[in-house]
């Protein structure tokens, strides 16, 4: 693939990869694209379950009879999509997702790339004295900005993923640069749409920084644009990407199925006393 990242597997059924050599394949390489592969739902998650435990994503109904795969939706009337905005998936659990596999079943002619962006490389490009920084800081991750009606980000939650409107909000503290535990490379792991300050610290102080590595993290030289295709499947690394599907496509409908794989609660750089990282810390 074209960019820093990313690795596409030409000529495969993923079902016949060894699965342990995938799981490397992912922290490795971020993100694997493998084309023309054939789902139905549950096989979809049979499939991902093969590479971990599965998780629930708490703000979507999943499919009727399949309650770890959400059908991301954007309609040809529809003006948002689902996770417009660069992110990384549902950092405001206590632990969240490792891996996603998002599965193509019908895309616009043209239009609904999603974007990756480097975290791992983000993070090295950065100044020593600002890492040093970073390092010792924590993030304080809310569902609320982006599921409140009222939330800042709340267009992020698209129209036609079928939503639950009744889940309360959560929120986790998290280090805002975490430890990959497969390939121990240190990640920014924060976002505008997640993070709404950094522990200590106020909202007014906390968000200029965050909007600054917001903007520095996906600068074009670290990012990896997927064109899909009907049966395209990625798996993408939460721990070290960034993803931001664009929303392109107008009086065109797109279809995805995401399943998303429990990861292991953020691990720092640094002990922060004090702190309660990687701990769920209010229903908001
Ligand atoms: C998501 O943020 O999980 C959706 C990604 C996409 O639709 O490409």
């Amino acid at each position: 693939m074209a960019g820093p990242f990313g690795a596409e597997l030409g000529g495969a059924d993923v079902r016949r990869l060894d699965p342990a050599v995938l799981l490397q394949t992912a922290a490795e390489r971020q993100l694997l694209v493998l084309r023309d592969q054939h789902f139905t739902p549950g096989e979809l998650a049979q499939f991902a379950a093969t590479l971990g435990p599965l998780d629930v994503y708490p703000y979507a109904e999943p499919l009727p009879d399949h309650p770890h795969v959400v059908a991301v939706i954007k309609n040809p009337q529809d003006t948002a999509n689902f996770g417009g905005a660069w992110h990384s998936d549902t950092t405001y659990l206590a632990v969240p997702p490792g891996l996603t596999l998002l599965y193509a079943v019908e895309v616009p002619a043209t239009g609904g790339d999603t974007l990756f962006a480097d975290m791992c490389g983000a993070y090295q490009a950065l100044s020593p004295a600002l890492r040093d920084i970073l390092d010792g800081l924590v993030g304080h991750n809310t569902s609320a900005m982006v599921h409140d009606r009222s939330g800042a980000h709340a267009a992020v939650a698209g129209e036609s993923t079928q939503l639950r409107a009744t889940a309360p909000a959560v929120a986790a503290d998290h280090p805002v640069v975490r430890v990959h535990p497969v390939t121990g490379r240190p990640a920014l792991f924060l976002s505008l749409i997640h993070t709404s300050h950094f522990v200590g610290m106020t909202r007014e102080e906390s968000l200029p920084l965050i909007s600054f590595l917001q903007e520095f993290a996906v600068r074009p030289e670290r990012c990896v644009r997927l064109r899909w295709q009907p049966g395209t499947l990625a798996i993408w690394d939460n721990r070290s990407l960034q993803h931001h599907p664009l929303n392109d496509y107008p009086g065109q409908r797109r279809e995805m199925h995401r399943v998303i794989l429990k990861g292991e609660p953020p691990q720092g750089r640094r002990q922060t006393s004090g702190s309660s990282i990687g701990v769920q810390v209010s229903m908001e």
